[in-house]
């Protein structure tokens, strides 16, 4: 089979960033992921994987993650970027934004979070939550394709499918959380437990619940539609420039992640 270092994750749509793509089809030990992607980007391969199935049809909390980042790493991805949008809680940012979050928070409920329920006991580290490596040089593009990019933000996670209540948004605010999504986790633990390479960049889809009068998910799609071009370029130009080599800690993250 086809092999890739380098994947993408997001909605649907990033397929199109890939040349002479391919579908994939595999199975894991946790489940089937949805039809994933294999092309080419400026020469090197690279995976797409629609998060919610190419047709939208499974919601945050019911995504296989553990099934979608198992077939990446079996495929031989050491470095995902993935995309998620987001609604705004902090006052300065506004739909359309570029976010490259630095730290979440996590408040999902029923997901299942680990590759490792099984012995040896195994604790990986996240203090720094997402690769530094491939986070500078996001923001580094970011910039120099022109885009204004807020280079440092705390991302809520939440378990939904329901949006938030204002009460919820005003105490993630009071955390210290700039914006809110439902997919950004497991997705980022599960891969550092594999010892994978995981960034996200966001963009504002809509304000937070409580900051505009009613929360629709016609109007997330919408704002989505005018950045996601953006996102596109940004993923391009940062995968021409990855180094080839990993120069990072997610690469030993198992390393003292154990007892014995
Ligand atoms: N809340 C949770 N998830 C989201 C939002 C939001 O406001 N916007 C886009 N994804």
């Amino acid at each position: 089979m086809k092999k890739a270092k380098i994947a993408i994750i997001g909605g649907t749509g990033f397929e199109n960033l890939l040349e002479k793509a391919r579908q994939i089809r595999l199975g894991t030990p946790y489940g089937i992921p949805p039809p994933l992607h294999i092309g080419k980007i400026c020469g090197k391969n690279v995976i797409f994987l629609p998060r919610h199935d190419p047709d939208h049809s499974v919601p945050p909390h019911r995504i296989n993650y553990r099934a979608n980042i198992y077939a990446l790493y079996t495929l031989g991805v050491q470095r995902i970027l993935a995309t998620n949008a987001v609604g705004a809680i902090n006052l300065n940012f506004k739909p359309s934004d570029i976010v490259v979050p630095h730290d979440f928070v996590d408040l999902t409920k029923h997901r299942s979070a680990t590759f490792y329920d099984e012995p040896p006991v195994t604790h990986i580290d996240v203090s720094q939550p997402y690769c530094p490596e491939i986070r500078k040089l996001l923001i580094e593009t970011a910039k120099k394709l022109g885009f204004h990019v807020w280079d440092k933000a705390v991302i809520v996670c939440t378990e939904g499918p329901r949006y938030e209540t204002p009460a919820e948004i005003k105490m993630f605010r009071r955390l210290g959380c700039d914006v809110v999504g439902m997919t950004g986790i497991p997705e980022s633990v599960l891969a550092r437990e594999l010892e994978m390479c995981y960034t996200s960049i966001c963009y504002v889809s809509n304000m937070a619940a409580g900051m505009q009068k009613r929360l629709t998910a016609l109007d997330v799609s919408k704002f989505s539609k005018s950045v996601v071009p953006k996102i596109e370029q940004i993923l391009i130009e940062t995968i021409r420039i990855l180094p080839s080599e990993r120069n990072c800690p997610c690469v030993n993250a198992l390393k003292d992640a154990r007892f014995e």
